[in-house]
């Protein structure tokens, strides 16, 4: 197989990706579909994204044979795998989020379970591929992206789902790192859209953690932009769902500066009645505001000051 243009878009891989999709868009029914619709998805939603339903893997097998598609090049785009010398779906019998780049070509998928069972992941997603690579990806950017790029601003979330709901709720700049940490690479991303950038994770604790590294790694790029807390053991797919759009937009309008957010983090690990603890906090801030752009770091040199109730000369930055 040629590569198309030198590029990493391989034309069999994309027709193979199509056919894979289709199979499981058209799977998607009964109680599959119900499910979706009892999670608060619209029908228009469903499409749009173009979520599916994969069926049993020897039938999944069968309907590439049929269409005379390579197994080799399944496997190498993660649409197959091979354990013990057997040949198997990846994605068996759970939905199915089709992954696409920023040129709308398939790259990926992402699959839920229905099943509610602690024995089996929730969420299967593609493996790393020659075109997925998970540190890259953000899941919806490519519905996302003309709106990121016009109105400046990039809406970070945890799940497939998250994103789907928001853009139900209008919020179109919404995308999802899938539960993974947010990268250099998708730095370059919301670099390039010259972006502000409001993180919606999930209100539990490793949320609230994949936000603290988030907001590091975004001050530290000289991105603009904020954190929005949710209640305990909310996320953003659950304030749609429940009705609460207003408290969701009103809450993005708003949301906590991102240097603010990580100072907050860092004391919150902390007790600050306890002056031992407080000269902890006031070095690990420190160490944190000096990775900086100087003249940014020293925009909270107040806020800091405050946060510890010290006065600003302890705040030693240079
Ligand atoms: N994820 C994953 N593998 C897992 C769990 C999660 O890849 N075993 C990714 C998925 O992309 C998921 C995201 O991390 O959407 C966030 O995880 P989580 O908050 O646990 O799931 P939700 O998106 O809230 O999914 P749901 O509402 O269906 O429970
Ligand atoms: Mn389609
Ligand atoms: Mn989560
Ligand atoms: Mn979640
Ligand atoms: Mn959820």
């Amino acid at each position: 197989l040629e590569y198309e243009d030198g590029n990493f878009e391989r034309k069999d891989y994309a027709t193979i990706f199509e056919v894979t999709n289709k199979l499981y868009e058209d799977n998607l029914k009964d109680e599959k579909l119900q499910y979706l619709l009892d999670r608060g998805l619209t029908l228009e939603s469903i499409k749009k994204f173009e979520l599916g339903y994969a069926p049993r893997s020897d039938k999944q097998i069968a309907h590439l044979r049929d269409q005379n598609i390579s197994f080799e090049d399944c496997v190498d785009i993660g649409i197959l795998a091979i354990d013990k010398d057997k040949l198997y779906a990846r994605q068996i019998e759970r939905i199915t989020f089709p992954i696409r780049n920023h040129l709308n070509k398939l790259i990926g998928f992402g699959g839920r379970t229905l099943k509610n069972s602690k024995d089996i992941a929730k969420y299967i997603n593609s493996p790393e591929t020659k075109l997925y690579s998970k540190s890259k990806v953000f899941y919806g950017f490519n519905h996302a992206k003309e709106h990121i790029f016009k109105k400046g601003n990039i809406i970070v979330v945890e799940g497939n789902l998250d994103v789907i709901m928001m853009h139900q709720a209008n919020l179109n700049t919404a995308v999802a790192t899938m539960g993974t940490a947010l990268t250099k690479e998708h730095i370059i991303q919301i670099k390039k859209a010259n972006a502000r950038a409001i993180l919606c994770f999930d209100g539990d604790i490793a949320g609230k953690k994949a936000a603290y590294n988030a907001s590091i790694l975004l001050s530290q790029s000289e991105i603009d932009g904020g954190v929005v807390i949710f209640d305990d053991g909310v996320d953003p797919a659950d304030m749609v769902k429940n009705d609460r759009t207003d408290e969701l937009y009103a809450l993005i309008k708003k949301p906590i500066n991102l240097v603010k957010y990580a100072l907050n983090y860092i004391a919150s690990n902390y007790d600050l009645t306890n002056p031992i603890h407080k000269t902890k906090v006031l070095k690990e801030c420190v160490e944190y505001l000096k990775t900086l752009n100087p003249i940014i770091a020293n925009e909270y040199k107040g806020y800091l000051a405050e946060l510890l109730n010290i006065a600003t000369y302890h705040i030693v930055l240079g």
